[in-house]
C-alpha cells in the first residue's frame, strides 16, 4: 500500500481533454485523411500505422536498458534533419550523456534540440515556446508536477503529467512521445497506468542481453495494433531488421532433436522462428516446466494432449521450451510446432530440417485450422523450406503451393509421422507408445 495525497484543486483542471462543444451528425461529419508524417525509420513508421499523427500522445514502454532512448534519439535526429526541429526533453540524462549517445549514433543534426528538465510546467513551457515538429519526453517517471504532493513516478504524478502532455499535444497539434519504464516493482507506476490516456502505446520487448528487439503496438487510435517492428542493437544504435526470418533462424542447427520451425504471424507479416524443446528426466517431485517466449497455459495443454493422446510420459520429465532469439509467440498456431519440438526431444528424433509446422492443437489431439495460411507458406517457401505440415482444413482450401510440399494433417500423431526423422542414436528398436521417453545415455 502506498499513500497518495489528494491533488490540490488546481491540478484537477487537467483531468479531461476538452473536445468541441457541438455534436455533429456522423453522416455529415467532415474528416479528411489523417495526416501522417513518416519519421524515416520504416520499421518504426509501420508500427505507428504509417507515421506520426499531429497532436498524438504516444507512449513507448519497455524494460530499462532495452533501447527506448536510443530509438528516440535516432528518431529525433531524423525528424530534426528532415522535417524541422525535434525537441528531446530528458529527465534522466545530462546533455553530456545525451550528446555522447548521439555522437555514437551519428545523430548530430542541428534540428535535434535537447533539454534537461524534470518539472512539468517547465517542460510544457519549453514545448510551447520551441514549437517543435515532434517532442520527446524521456521519461514520464522522472517528470513531476510540483503542485502535487506525491513523489515523482507515483501513479498520481505520472497520470497528471501524461494528462497535461495530452492536453498540450491536442491543443498545439505537436505530436509527443513519452517514455515509460516498465518496472518489476509494483510500487512505481509503470506505463500500464497511462495506457488509457494516451493515443498510442508501443512496447519495446526483447532480451536486453541479446541483440534482437521487437517494437509492438498494443494500442493505436490511429492504426492497427498488431504490427511489429524488428530491430537489432549494434554498436551504432538500432538497425531495422528486414529479413527477420533469416536472422531468427541464423543459429539453428538442423538434425538436433527438439528444434522445430514455425511460420508465425506478427501483424500482417509472417516470419519463421525456431521453437526449441528439451525434455530430460526430472529429479524433482514436481517436474519443471520452464517455458520462455510461449504461452504457459497453452503449452500445459499441449503437454496434456501428448500424455493422453500420444502416450508420452512427461510427468517425470522436466520440459524446457524456448523461442530462439528472444521472440514471443503467443498465437495458438504455435501449438503444433511446440508439440513436435517436445516430442522430438523426448523421442530423440530430429525434425526434418526442411519442414515448417503450424496449427492449433485441440484437446482431442486434433490439429485445428489457423489464419493467414498463404502468407505463412509464402514465407516458408521464400526461406527455402520444402515441406509444410499444416492443419488438414487449411490444406484442403489451398490451390497452388509456392513450390512447397503441403501436408495436411488431422491429428497430432499424423503431424509427428510427417515431420520426425528416424532416431539417429541408439535404441532404434524402442518405440513410441507407453515407453519411457528418456534415453538412459
Ligand atoms: P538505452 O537506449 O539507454 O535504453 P533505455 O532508454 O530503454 O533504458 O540503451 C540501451 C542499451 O543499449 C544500453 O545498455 C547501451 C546499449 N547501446 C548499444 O549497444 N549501442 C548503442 O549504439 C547505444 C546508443 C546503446
Ligand atoms: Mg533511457
Amino acid at each position: 500500500m502506498q499513500e497518495e495525497a489528494a491533488p490540490k484543486a488546481s491540478a484537477t483542471r487537467n483531468a479531461a481533454v476538452r473536445l468541441g462543444p457541438n455534436a455533429i451528425a456522423i453522416d455529415v461529419a467532415e474528416i479528411g485523411d489523417e495526416p501522417r508524417r513518416p519519421t524515416g525509420i520504416a520499421e518504426f513508421d509501420r508500427v505507428l500505422g504509417g507515421g506520426v499523427v499531429p497532436g498524438a500522445l504516444m507512449l513507448i514502454g519497455g524494460d530499462p536498458g532495452i533501447g527506448k532512448s536510443t530509438l528516440l534519439t535516432q528518431v529525433a535526429n531524423l525528424v530534426g534533419s528532415t522535417a524541422g526541429p525535434c525537441l528531446y526533453v530528458s529527465g534522466e540524462e545530462s546533455v553530456r550523456q545525451i550528446k555522447l549517445r548521439a555522437q555514437r549514433l551519428g545523430a548530430l543534426s542541428s534540428g535535434f534540440l535537447v533539454a534537461c528538465e524534470t518539472e512539468l510546467p517547465a517542460t510544457l513551457d519549453l514545448i510551447e515556446r520551441t514549437l517543435p515538429q515532434l517532442a520527446i519526453v524521456d521519461s514520464v517517471q522522472t517528470l513531476s508536477d510540483p503542485e502535487l504532493e506525491s513523489a515523482p513516478a507515483t501513479v498520481s504524478q505520472v497520470r497528471a503529467c501524461a494528462t497535461a502532455l495530452q492536453r498540450l499535444a491536442k491543443s498545439s497539434g505537436i505530436p509527443i512521445f513519452i517514455v515509460g519504464h516498465v518496472t518489476k516493482d509494483g510500487a512505481i507506476a509503470g506505463p500500464k497506468a497511462l495506457e488509457h490516456l494516451v493515443d498510442t502505446v508501443l512496447y519495446f520487448e526483447g532480451d536486453s542481453q541479446g541483440a534482437f528487439r521487437v517494437l509492438r503496438a498494443v494500442k493505436n487510435r490511429f492504426g492497427a495494433t498488431d504490427e511489429i517492428g524488428v530491430f537489432e542493437m549494434g554498436s551504432d544504435g538500432l538497425r531495422a531488421v528486414e529479413n527477420a526470418s533469416a536472422t531468427l533462424l541464423a543459429e539453428r542447427s538442423t538434425n538436433v532433436p527438439g528444434s522445430a520451425v514455425i511460420a508465425t504471424m506478427e501483424g500482417s507479416r509472417s516470419m519463421l522462428a525456431e521453437i526449441q524443446a528439451l525434455s530430460t528426466p526430472s529429479y524433482l517431485n514436481t517436474p519443471r516446466r520452464v517455458l520462455t517466449g510461449v504461452d504457459y497455459n497453452r503449452m500445459c495443454l499441449v503437454m496434456a494432449v501428448m500424455e493422453k493422446r500420444l502416450g508420452f510420459r512427461l510427468a517425470n520429465h522436466d520440459v524446457f521450451l524456448n523461442v530462439a532469439g528472444g521472440m514471443k509467440i503467443i498465437e495458438p498456431a504455435a501449438d503444433l510446432a511446440a508439440l513436435t519440438a517436445i516430442a522430438s526431444s523426448a523421442r530423440d528424433r530430429a525434425i526434418r530440417g526442411d519442414c515448417v509446422l503450424f496449427g492449433e492443437v485441440g484437446l482431442g489431439g486434433e490439429v485445428r485450422a489457423v489464419n493467414h495460411v498463404e502468407r505463412r507458406l509464402g514465407e516458408a517457401a521464400r526461406m527455402g523450406f520444402a515441406r509444410a505440415v499444416v492443419p488438414h482444413r487449411n490444406a484442403e482450401r489451398l490451390t497452388a503451393g509456392d513450390g512447397i510440399e503441403i501436408i495436411g494433417v488431422r491429428t497430432v500423431r499424423e503431424a509427428l509421422d510427417h515431420s520426425l526423422t528416424e532416431r539417429t542414436r541408439k535404441r532404434d528398436a524402442d518405440d513410441l507408445v507407453g515407453n519411457d521417453p528418456f534415453d538412459p545415455e
